[in-house]
């Protein structure tokens, strides 16, 4: 009994030792998309939207693990973020944090969490949708139709 406790409290220290932070939305082109605090919004059995909403305290946090990016819901396993469509060139698509390992290609350049340009990465999109709260979405970099007017570019800011 003692041993599997030694063991589980070995496995959270590894967990929590991933640097943590909050990913907080910077340079939005609509204003009330800014400052904003990603946050896992739950739809269903292992599945969350990637939301915004403005209270850091109750906002998800993030670590990365090589070039997957994880929100840490506080359970055993993992939740990864995943770029929905991410073969369907030439378009905007979803991001969601759904349990298993995401997407690879993330990184945090010039402190914002970016995704791989190799792979079609040209931003972050930010749009009024369907849970009436602000909700991320990726933009394809060979995208060169309007983006909806609800919609703004956006970074990804790295914050504690
Ligand atoms: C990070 O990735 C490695 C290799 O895939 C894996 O063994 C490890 O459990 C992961 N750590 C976390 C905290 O997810
Ligand atoms: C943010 O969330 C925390 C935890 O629920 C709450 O105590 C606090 O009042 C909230 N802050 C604001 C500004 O709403």
């Amino acid at each position: 009994m003692k041993f599997i406790a030694s063991v589980a409290l070995l496995a959270g220290t590894a967990m929590a030792s991933q640097k943590e932070f909050k990913l907080k939305s910077t340079g939005a082109t609509l204003s009330q998309h800014d400052n904003l605090y990603l946050t896992a919004y739950h739809t269903g059995a292992g599945t969350n939207d990637a939301v915004f909403q403005s209270n850091a305290t109750v906002a998800s946090n993030f670590f990365l693990n090589g070039t997957n990016a994880f929100a840490d819901l506080k359970t055993q396993y993992p939740w990864g973020i995943e770029i929905q469509s991410d073969t369907n060139y030439a378009a905007w698509d979803s991001v969601t944090i759904n349990a298993g390992t995401g997407s690879d290609g993330f990184s945090v350049k010039g402190g914002e969490l970016v995704w791989s340009e190799a792979d079609g990465f040209g931003g972050w999109l930010i749009c009024d949708w369907n849970h009436g709260v602000p909700q991320l979405f990726y933009l394809d970099r060979y995208y060169d139709d309007k983006i909806p007017s609800s919609c703004s570019k956006a970074s990804l800011a790295v914050s504690q």
